[in-house]
């Protein structure tokens, strides 16, 4: 008999080597991590105060022993901090723990471990069918001394390889944006002269060998405004894989041109009236739906593609600007049902609560790396409902997000056959969702995958639904919901009629797992 697990696997191993594509990542799921603070090669979990900016020891080999975990959250991808060599020591601003002040491109950061260890974790990953992402820095080169020392640097080393010193002031300058450096006289970031010839080829080829030589699969670039836009699409070609840029603005006008050089960005413009439209009941979620809708006709993919994130190591955490508990889990929640590929920033799943940089980079291991948190669940269960509404509808990838209700308290989003209903009301708010067009038939039977309650649309496809306690309700077909998943698993058998649980049901969830059994055994 054809050994069709080998077979699968040697196929696998096949594409895998494949460099990966824009299309290759939208169905993905997507775990950042900062190396220093995630694990430690020992599994030992030393002291780590934020405050003192200095390494605390995480490690490739360490995520390697996590994998586990990430993976069992629903994610099949990671996005490390930078590789690169930074300087040693204290600067003004602490140690280079983070990574994003790379002085030698050419060589590895090895407090985070050898080049070996960076293309085993590659090839963990792989063998699991997760990808890679890496953070690189284009912008700029930083020593540890002010004035800096370009002789630190490499492969470029001379004054003349980088712009003059000017700080920027003027963010409404783009020429200043591109071409005075960032940081400030304590500890400037010196900015790489991205208008020579010679240097840009030095780039393309740098990406192209550190892409290949630890098998990334895609790469997130820092601080993409501050080089001037063609620069980009060279590099992106030459790195051969997926890029995502941060172009940390809130207009979509501005962000939008970006997407025209890269294959996506980080959606920075939902991000602000993501936080602000649940960070407290005042907000307006109907700013959120008009900041979409314009960036979907803006963007070169509309947002396909596009990273979508609640938290990150730039900003504050949710939960330092908001306490209640339904509010962040609507927060949570919608980079899932966005068109583009969640993110989620590691700690969120434990409920760290760290404000801005450097407390919002907190050591996870900490947490014991608990896997029957509240919100590690959340996170799970909306990872495994992203994943069965893309099997249920191959067309979940590609047709853009829909608003059949937004208000400043209460949002709708429909993305068949997933629906999201989202409010800022908070744990002792009510709300409710009054839809004409839920955007399925009538009397269609829906399950809420968070609360495992089931409703049926009206006959004409119309729905009416409440909420006591200010949490989300994340609607799946009964049909769609996967014979195994981690969605209402051993719940439905609890139902009571009150949850609006029938016995029909109950019976095609019976018969899915009966059949699902009888193909795990072959038959
Ligand atoms: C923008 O910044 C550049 C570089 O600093 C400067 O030369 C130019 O005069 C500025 N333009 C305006 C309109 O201020
Ligand atoms: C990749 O490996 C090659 C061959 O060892 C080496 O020449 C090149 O510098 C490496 N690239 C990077 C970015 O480390
Ligand atoms: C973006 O931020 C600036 C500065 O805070 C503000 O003036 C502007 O109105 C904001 N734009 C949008 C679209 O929110
Ligand atoms: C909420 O946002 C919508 C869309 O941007 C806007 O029309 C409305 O005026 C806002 N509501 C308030 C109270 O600001
Ligand atoms: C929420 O609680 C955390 C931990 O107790 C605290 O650090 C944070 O400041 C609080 N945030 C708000 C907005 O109250
Ligand atoms: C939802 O609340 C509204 C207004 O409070 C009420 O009229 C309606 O009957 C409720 N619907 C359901 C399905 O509970």
């Amino acid at each position: 008999m054809v050994n069709l697990k080998a077979l699968a696997i040697s196929t696998f191993f096949f594409v895998s080597s494949l460099a990966a594509s824009s299309n290759d990542w939208r169905s993905r799921s997507i775990y950042q991590l900062v190396t220093d603070r995630f694990a430690l090669t020992d599994g030992s979990g030393p002291a780590c105060s934020t405050g003192d900016r200095v390494y605390c020891g995480g490690t490739y080999q360490g995520i390697i022993h996590h994998l586990d975990y990430i993976q069992n959250m629903g994610f099949d991808a990671i996005w490390i901090s930078p590789v690169v060599s930074s300087f040693e020591g204290p600067s003004a601003y602490g140690e280079a723990y983070h990574g994003y002040w790379p002085q030698d491109l050419y060589s590895l950061n090895t407090h985070f471990g050898t080049g070996q260890d960076l293309k085993a974790l590659a090839d963990a990953l792989h063998k699991r069918n997760m990808y890679l992402m890496v953070d690189v820095v284009v912008n700029h080169l930083v020593s540890k001394a002010s004035p800096p020392t370009f002789s630190s640097f490499n492969p470029l080393n001379e004054a003349s390889d980088f712009h003059t010193k000017c700080l920027i002031t003027d963010y409404n300058n783009q020429t200043e944006v591109e071409q005075c450096w960032l940081g400030d006289d304590n500890l400037p970031l010196v900015d790489v002269n991205t208008e020579n010839d010679e240097i840009v080829k030095t780039y393309y080829d740098w990406i192209k060998t550190l892409v290949g030589n630890y098998s990334v699969d895609g790469i997130r670039i820092d601080t993409v405004k501050h080089v001037r836009k063609d620069f980009w699409p060279g590099f992106a070609s030459s790195s051969g894989v997926y890029t995502i840029g941060e172009v940390l603005h809130n207009e979509t006008s501005y962000v939008a041109d970006y997407t025209n050089v890269l294959d996506a960005v980080l959606d920075y413009p939902t991000w602000f009236p993501l936080v602000a439209g649940f960070q407290t009941q005042f907000g307006n979620l109907s700013d959120l739906s008009r900041v979409i809708t314009a960036s979907q006709g803006a963007y070169k993919n509309g947002l396909f593609g596009t990273g979508s994130f609640l938290e990150n190591h730039d900003q504050p955490r949710f939960p330092s600007l908001s306490n209640d508990t339904a509010r962040l889990k609507n927060a949570i929640s919608f980079p899932f049902i966005h068109d583009g590929i969640p993110i989620v920033y590691y700690g969120q799943e434990q409920g760290y609560t760290g404000g801005p940089d450097p407390a919002n980079r907190e050591a996870l291991w900490f947490s014991g790396y608990a896997q029957d948190k509240d919100l590690v669940q959340h996170i799970k269960t909306m990872n495994a409902a992203r994943k069965a509404a893309i099997a249920a509808n191959s067309r979940f990838l590609s047709v853009p997000m829909t608003f059949p209700l937004a208000s400043e308290t209460t949002l709708a989003v429909s993305k068949p056959p997933m629906l999201a209903l989202f409010t800022n009301a908070g744990v002792s708010g009510t709300a409710s969702w009054n839809l004409a067009k839920s955007g399925f038939n009538g009397n269609t039977r829906l399950i809420d995958v968070l609360s495992c309650t089931v409703v049926t649309t009206n006959s004409d496809g119309s729905l009416v639904a409440n909420t006591t306690d200010g949490l989300p309700q994340i609607y799946l077909p009964v049909s769609a919901l996967p014979s195994s998943s981690n969605i209402c698993t051993g719940k439905l058998g609890t139902g009571n009629s009150a949850s609006g649980i029938t016995t029909s049901s109950l019976m095609v969830v019976g018969l899915a797992t009966f059949a699902w059994l009888l193909m795990e055994i072959g038959l």
